[in-house]
Parts: structure tokens; sequence; C-alpha cells
């Protein structure tokens, strides 16, 4: 039997990892110009970390965790999300003795069990920022300025911004009540998930995507009339931050979050180009998380992108490095001169490709066009004994004389770049 990749799971080939690195790159850039420094945790961790954190009664918890028993009877478990995992590490390094206020950000595999589709995987890729130590509503709005300003800078028009707030251990309560005495009513029109969800996490049932369910909950009680005086004002003050910079965003009353460990602000970038799978990126705060894993009481507030969505949505774009030049020869003693100025041109940073098995002119000229050369040149005895040869610009077939040298070549293909 032929040996494949695990279901759910992808390999990257070069022909799409120009694109990651595309999104990884603007992802440090931007990322690093607010003040985030980047962290690396390890990809497994204790269950328990998981269980404390995304909280036992979701679905990421009960149903899609890659758990087992290593050889030392520990249970483990693959990383289903960053934050549990960077938090544990801030609390671990006592790195709030330093400065409560860490800006951190991370990027690598995360794995769920969940039905693989277009744009849900079961090893998929997030790219995550966090903030801890700050209370202010100032760090909600810079955070979704940061994201936003990552979508503006890939160049995507899509997805757009909404917003939320899911209240404090002061205010949720009653809304859950609230919630809870509004479905009970509609029982019979739920599905059974949400039936057993009235009792565990209600605020999951505003979520589901059952036909009956939409339309049982169409008119529910909405979190955000709900709010406490101090949840509504830090919401207030979000909502002014973002118009102050001009951040377009929606409100989202319905957005509730796969996650338990979320206060106040929530948020997710939503496209409506990848079917069910609307989420590009989602985040909020999470004040009581850090004080939960054994910390001490501080708040914390990030978000994390799927990568792969991100490279969806970026399409076919071309994103491959193409060779400067290609070095076709006639053969024999013109391959040594054609290898040296190679290797010359690429130690002085210029991409250069070559015939590697002595075809025809013909279907080397294939190759420079099937690798996209951006200029091209053929080196026979005539070039060899002159020096000089034409190199050819490959978009246009505009031809130029240039000295058979690395300079020569280098001045042609450089200048020409800019
Ligand atoms: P999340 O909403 O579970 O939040 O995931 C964040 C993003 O990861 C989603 O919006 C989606 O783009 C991507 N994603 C999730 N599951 C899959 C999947 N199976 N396949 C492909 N992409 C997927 C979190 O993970 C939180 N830790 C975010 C956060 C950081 N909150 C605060 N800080």
């Amino acid at each position: 039997m032929a040996l494949t990749a695990v279901k759910g799971f992808n390999d990257i080939l070069p022909d799409e990892s120009g694109r990651w690195q595309y999104i990884e790159q603007t992802a440090r850039r931007v990322f690093e110009l607010n003040g985030f420094g980047e962290i690396r945790v390890p990809v497994m961790e204790k269950t328990e970390l998981f269980c404390r954190s995304i909280g036992d009664a979701t679905d990421i918890v009960e149903k899609e965790m890659y758990t087992f028993v290593d050889k030392g009877e520990n249970s483990v478990t693959l990383r289903p999300e960053g934050t549990a995992g960077v938090m544990r590490a801030f609390i671990e390094h006592k790195m709030y003795a330093q400065d409560p206020i860490a800006k951190l950000y991370y990027m690598g595999p995360m794995f769920r069990y969940e039905r693989p589709q277009k744009g849900r995987y079961r090893q998929f890729h997030q790219i995550g920022a966090e903030i801890t130590g700050v209370n202010d509503p100032l760090a909600d709005a810079q955070v979704l300025n940061m994201l936003t300003s990552f979508f503006r800078e890939i160049g995507l028009t899509e997805p757009t911004l909404q917003i939320n707030s899911l209240g404090c251990p002061e205010c949720r309560p009653a809304y859950r009540a609230a919630l809870r005495s509004f479905l009970e009513e509609r029982i019979g029109h739920l599905c059974d998930d949400c039936k057993r969800r009235l009792v565990t996490n209600p605020l999951r049932a505003l979520d589901c995507k059952v036909p009956g369910c939409v339309e049982a909950t169409t008119l529910a009680p909405s979190v955000l009339e709900h709010l406490c005086g101090g949840c509504d004002d830090h919401f207030s003050s979000v909502r002014r931050y973002l118009d102050l910079s001009a951040t377009p965003y929606s409100i989202n009353s319905r957005m509730v979050r796969g996650l338990d460990y979320y206060t106040r602000t929530t948020f997710e970038m939503v496209t409506g180009l990848l079917g069910s799978q609307s989420a590009v990126a989602a985040g909020g705060r999470y004040d009581g998380l850090i004080s939960q894993l054994g910390g001490p009481a501080i708040p914390g507030i990030g978000f994390a992108m799927g990568l792969e969505r991100v490279a969806l949505l970026l399409g076919s774009q071309e994103f491959a490095t193409q060779p400067d030049l290609f070095i076709a020869t006639m053969g024999g003693g013109e391959r040594d001169v054609a290898f040296r100025l190679m290797d010359g041109l690429l130690k002085s940073g210029v991409r250069v490709e070559m015939d590697y098995e002595g075809k025809s002119l013909k279907s080397q000229m294939r190759r420079a066009d099937k690798l996209k050369a951006r200029y091209s040149v053929v080196i026979g005895e005539n070039e060899v004994a002159s020096g000089r040869a034409s190199i050819k610009r490959m978009a246009d077939g505009f031809q130029e004389e240039a000295a058979l040298t690395i300079t020569g070549i280098q001045l042609l293909v450089k200048s020409v770049k800019q």
C-alpha cells in the first residue's frame, strides 16, 4: 500500500511556500513594528493545560484534541491553539516579574481532530499575537489596528472586522441565565447538540449553523444589553479608539467564541469567500486566564489567524522566486565557462540557473521559460572567444550586449531589476 500523509495533514510544496513566506514575513514586519517579540513554545503540552484554559465543555476539548498517554504514563496533547502554551510559558518563566506588559507573537502548527474540508484541516498553522498586563481598552484597539494593518499590508480587502463583548464573571451569569430561559422555551426547535449545550454552554447555541437553531435564536437576548457598567464602558472605549484611528468594524452581538477563556472584547476577521470557514482570524480579551493557570492576576488580549485561510484568500498570485538569469550553452568547453560564471554570479547575489544535462539548445530555452527566468544568455564558441554575449530579456525578447564577466552581467541584470 502506498504511504500517504495522515488525513487532514498537508504538505506545503515549494510552489506554495513562497506565499506562506510572504504571509509570515509580513506578519513579522507588522508585529515587530508594534513592539511584539517572537516566542517559540512546544507543540505538545500537558493535557490539563488545555482543559483548564480552553474549557472542558468546549468542542475543542470534548472532541477535537490529539491526546495520548506517552511512554512515561503522562497524558499529553498536541496543542490545538497557541494562547494556552504562551501563557503557560509567561507564568513558568515569571516573565511578569520583569515586566507584566509582554507583547508576544508566535507562528506554527496546531492540531484539531475536525472534519477536513476547504480551509479546515487537522494540522493547520496559526500566526498569533498576545499582549499581557494592560486592562485599558487602548490595548484592545492596538491589537485590532495591528490585525487590520496586517491584512492591508498583505494586500487583502477581505476579511472585515466584527467585534463583540462577552462581559465578565460579574455580568455574564445573568446573561447566561436569560439566554437559557429563552432557549428552554424553544427547546423543541433545537438540535441535540444545542439541547446538551443548554446546560453546559448555552452561548454556543447562537453559533449553531443548524437551520432550526438559527431560526429559534433569531430574537435571542443580546449580550450587549446585559453588560455591567464596567464592561459597557470598556466596550464603548474600544469603539471610540477604533473610530479615532479610522479602523472599519461592525458589531456582531451574536458572535460567541469556541474557547471559554474570553472576557469582554472578542472579535473575528470574517470573509464570505471561504464557504463555511468564515473566520480568517479571531481573538479577544482573557483577563482571568493567567490567574486561572496559577499565575498572578494579569489581564491579556490577543488573536490568531489561520495561515491556510490567509493563503487561500491571497489566491493564485505569483510568489515563487524566479531566476534572474538562465545560462544556456552549446555544450563542450562552454559548460565550464558557464559553470564558473554561474558560481561567481550566485556568490554575488544574482539568481542563476543553467542546464545540468547537456540538453539541446531548444530544450534549454524551454526550461528557461518554464522557470520564468527574467533573462537568458546563450554561451557558444564565439561568446567565449570574444568575451561578450547578448543578454535577452525574456518578457519582450529585447537583447543587449554585455561583457561575459560577473560584473558585466551583474550590472545589466541588476540595473533593470530596479
Ligand atoms: P480560534 O478561533 O480557535 O482561536 O482559531 C483562530 C483561527 O485559526 C481561526 O479563525 C481560523 O482562521 C484558524 N483555524 C482554527 N481551526 C482551524 C482548522 N481546523 N483549520 C484551519 N484553520 C483553523 C484561537 O485559537 C485563539 N487561541 C485565538 C486567540 C489568541 N485568542 C486570544 N489570543
